[in-house]
């Protein structure tokens, strides 16, 4: 019978082995930054501090019209005042739902420090220029993939795609690769945003960022 797949010694995570020390934290008002993107970068550098991979990894929801929910991981590579930036391609499924839906949710979480983050909002392009100076930032490899893969579209095979990759790439030998036309990053601005922190006996902390009238931010508590 054919194999499912290689098989990966099973190596169950302990707190003895864990590969990234856990701690305990708190989330108190006193101590919350006053806006939720300051509030973020600092969790976020305690993220990176604490060896979490991939800390800007997020879960991103849309949904169609008629709300039928879908998720997928995407990188969240600038959180900012202005809204969470990550990029994707235009045509894949979740850019026709925003085409047709344009609010999204992201959900961060980092296990190792028992926190969670939840950003929702409205969801935009962001403007060419953005993306050109972002794809130019990226591995040949990478910008290579994202010309040769119509996302979320069916493909014949894996040699399908990797003969489009060596077209692109003989087409374009030692010349700058360009930027796709169907690619691009989405800023989806915080309505609101909210901090999870673990704590012992399930009674954990929630600060709720929801944004107020001339761009200030309110603070609330939310039952675990
Ligand atoms: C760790 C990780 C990071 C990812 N980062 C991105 C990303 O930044 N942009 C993206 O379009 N897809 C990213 N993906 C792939 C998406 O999860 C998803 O497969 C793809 O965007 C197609 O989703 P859709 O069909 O819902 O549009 C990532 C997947 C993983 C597991």
């Amino acid at each position: 019978m054919r194999q499912a797949g290689r098989s990966i010694p099973a190596r169950r995570a302990t707190l003895d082995n864990h590969p990234v020390r856990t701690f305990a934290l708190e989330l108190h008002e006193s101590e919350a930054a006053a806006d939720p993107v300051t509030q973020l970068e600092a969790w976020f550098a305690d993220a990176l501090s604490a060896g979490v991979p991939l800390p800007e990894a997020a879960a991103l929801a849309t949904a169609t019209p008629d709300g039928a929910p879908s998720v997928r991981i995407v990188l969240v590579k600038r959180r900012e005042a202005g809204g969470f930036v990550f990029h994707s391609n235009y045509e894949s499924r979740k850019a026709r739902e925003l085409a047709a839906n344009p609010r999204g949710a992201l959900v961060f979480y980092w296990e190792a420090l028992g926190r969670q983050v939840r950003v929702e909002g409205p969801v935009a392009r962001t403007s060419a220029q953005e993306t050109a100076a972002y794809v130019r930032s990226r591995p040949h490899g990478s910008q290579l993939s994202a010309l040769a893969s119509p996302q979320s579209r069916r493909v014949a095979s894996r040699e399908e795609l990797e003969r489009r990759v060596a077209r692109i790439a003989a087409a374009h030998e030692g010349r700058e690769l360009p930027v796709p036309e169907t690619w691009g990053g989405y800023r989806l601005v915080p309505q609101t945003v909210e901090f999870w922190q673990r704590r012992p006996d399930r009674l954990h902390d929630r600060l709720c960022y929801r944004r107020a009238e001339g761009g200030r931010w309110s603070i609330e508590r939310l039952a675990p």
